[in-house]
């Protein structure tokens, strides 16, 4: 069945309308260091109050411990969501309490009100159900209606994605709707060549998305911090680079399995070997088997794919027709070990077929090393949500909406 959608839920003119968004955006001493996450969100919020709803905005951020914490507080976004709206983004400091209810029934048609973090109720995340319908239905009392659009977050069965969707007339917002439907493109039929590159610091968070992915697609290049454990795999020391031994016999089998469905699992050929884990650490380029003959010997940590695997991955990537791309080649965030995140970035946004960036660290990437106005076939806003759908999981907050 497909996703309930907005124009399901009839007219919506005076009605109060919660959004379920997902505005978890990197903050560093209450700065947000990239909106993408709220940008995504705004064209919902614009589509609701076009057709005549106050809207209550509803999110988490970070993973606070159930209790309000100020270091995580929403309360910067409603400063930034008011900025990209051009109007006026009132802010409850609580979420179910006195300051949301007052808030909340003082809210008139075409206007917006952002309640403090979900998380900082403990009913929000917890693993006891009537715990969470308790939360839920203290939030259903603000609204009208639910619509859901925080895509980052429906891989969680929390009380905001899930039994707050039970409790009130609920639908899909446009950002969810789309990102299913490109993730849908991903998972049936996608145009060959498909090639899938795979990054970010452990190979464990990977395991069932390379155990998903490696029968359906036809090339898997791997890099970022998890590559190590691959290259160790292949018996070649790593010197001080990030390591996870436990997971070589993981990675062997999947070596053999790829060989056995005749899909290619490319690693880099070359790496960037740092002195130690900073921005201005000195640096050189070896070959990715020769990692402790660096003048690092043992201590040297790889920080990146080297110029020549850039190549050779940016080479695939244009010439693939379906990509999906999730986490980091290196440590982008340090300008001399981003060459690899930004080769495959400009490929992805170069390919004449369908780029997929998914969400988390390689969108935050993209959007830092400049590419924020590039060419992609699409830039996900939900890392883990993405990930867990292409392991072809069913996700708690879209089966709410009714997809199966
Ligand atoms: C994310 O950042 O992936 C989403 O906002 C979900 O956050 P969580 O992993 O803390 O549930």
């Amino acid at each position: 069945m497909a996703l309930r959608t907005i124009d399901s839920l009839g007219s919506l003119a005076g009605k109060r309308v919660i959004v379920r968004a997902d505005l978890n955006v990197p903050l560093q001493d209450g700065v947000i260091s990239d909106d993408g996450r709220i940008r995504a969100s705004v064209p919902t919020v614009e589509e609701l109050l076009g057709l005549g709803a106050a809207v209550i905005l509803i999110s988490h951020l970070g993973r606070p411990d159930g209790a309000p914490d100020p270091r995580y507080s929403l309360a910067p976004v409603a400063t930034r969501l008011a900025e990209l709206l051009g109007r006026p983004v009132a802010f409850a400091a609580d979420t179910v309490g006195e300051a949301a209810t007052t808030a909340a029934a003082a809210l008139r048609p075409g206007e917006v009100l952002l309640l403090e973090n979900l998380r900082f109720n403990p009913g929000e995340t917890s693993k006891d159900e009537a715990e969470r319908r308790a939360f839920a239905a203290l939030l259903a009392r603000l609204g009208d209606a639910v619509v859901s659009d925080g895509f980052g977050v429906v891989h969680r069965a929390q009380a905001s994605v899930t039994d707050l969707e039970a409790l009130l007339p609920s639908a899909a917002g446009g950002l969810v709707e789309r990102e299913l439907s490109v993730l849908e493109r991903l998972t049936t039929a996608p145009e060959r060549p498909y090639a899938v590159v795979l990054g970010g610091s452990k190979v464990s968070d990977k395991l069932a998305v390379i155990d998903s992915l490696l029968p359906r697609v036809d090339t898997l290049l791997v890099g970022g911090g998890m590559v190590f454990t691959f290259i160790a795999a292949l018996g070649h020391p790593v010197g001080a680079s990030l390591l996870e031994a436990d997971q070589i016999p993981a990675v062997l089998g999947y070596l053999e399995r790829a060989k056995e469905l005749g899909v290619e699992i490319v690693l880099p050929e070359d790496i960037v070997v740092a002195e130690r884990f900073a921005a201005d650490a000195r640096h050189e380029v070896v070959a990715a088997d020769a990692i402790e003959g660096s003048r690092f010997g043992v201590s040297g940590i790889g920080l990146d794919i080297g110029p020549k695997a850039a190549e050779r991955f940016a080479s695939i990537v244009r010439g693939s027709r379906t990509v999906f791309w999730n986490g980091p080649m290196g440590v982008f965030e340090f300008p001399d070990f981003a060459f690899g995140t930004a080769a495959v970035a400009r490929a992805l946004s170069e390919t004449d077929g369908f780029g997929v960036v998914g969400g988390g660290d390689s969108a935050a990437a993209v959007r830092a090393l400049g590419f924020e106005d590039a060419d992609f076939g699409h830039v996900s806003t939900g890392g883990g949500a993405s990930l867990e759908f292409l392991e072809g999981k069913r996700l708690p907050g879209l089966v709410a909406l009714g997809w199966e």
